[in-house]
C-alpha cells in the first residue's frame, strides 16, 4: 500500500502544479483511513496561505504567531500533535479535527509551507503513517523544487 501511494503521488505530478496538489491532497485522503482534512498552506508576506485542500472549508489565512502549521513552518520540522485540544494555540478550522500532523515543505532547501493533514481521532497518527507521510512530503518538496515557482 505504502509503495502504491507514493508511486501514485509521483505520477500525480505535471505541469500543473495546483490541480498536482489538488489531487495529492484527493489521494492521501482516499487511501489512508480516518482523516478529514489533507491539504496545503504557503508562506507570503508573513502568513500561510491555504493551497489545495481536501475537505471542508478552512481558514484563508494562518498567521505565523500561533498554530500547528505556524509551528511546524518556524521549526522546519514535522509535527505531530495527537490531542489538538492540549496544543496551546492550535487553530480549530475544523471542529471535528482531534488530531493532527504537519510536515514542512521545501523548494531547493528554501521552506515554503506545509502539508496539513487533520484526523477526528486522538492519537491517529503512530510512526508508520509518519514515515510513509515524511517520505511523501520529501516527494512533494522535489516536484516543487523542479517547478518554476516564485519563492517569497
Ligand atoms: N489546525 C491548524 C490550522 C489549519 S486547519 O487544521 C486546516 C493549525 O493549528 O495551524
Amino acid at each position: 500500500m505504502k509503495e502504491i501511494l507514493i508511486a501514485q503521488i509521483d505520477e500525480l505530478f505535471d505541469d500543473n502544479l495546483i490541480g498536482s496538489l489538488a489531487n495529492t491532497a484527493a489521494a492521501i485522503k482516499m487511501q489512508l483511513a480516518d482523516l478529514n482534512w489533507v491539504g496545503f498552506y504557503f508562506y507570503h508576506e508573513d502568513a500561510l496561505w491555504l493551497g489545495p485542500f481536501c475537505g471542508k472549508v478552512a481558514c484563508s489565512k494562518l498567521p505565523l504567531q500561533r498554530g500547528v502549521c505556524a509551528h511546524s513552518f518556524l521549526e522546519k520540522k514535522v509535527t505531530v500533535v495527537n490531542d489538538v485540544s492540549r496544543f496551546k494555540g492550535h487553530i480549530a478550522c475544523d471542529s471535528e479535527s482531534r488530531s493532527e500532523i504537519v510536515l514542512p515543505l521545501f523548494a531547493k532547501e528554501k521552506i515554503i509551507g506545509v502539508l496539513d493533514i487533520d484526523s477526528p481521532l486522538i492519537d491517529r497518527f503512530q510512526a508508520d503513517d509518519i514515515a510513509l507521510l515524511e517520505e511523501i512530503a520529501k516527494l512533494i518538496s522535489n516536484h516543487l523544487s523542479g517547478h518554476h515557482l516564485k519563492v517569497s
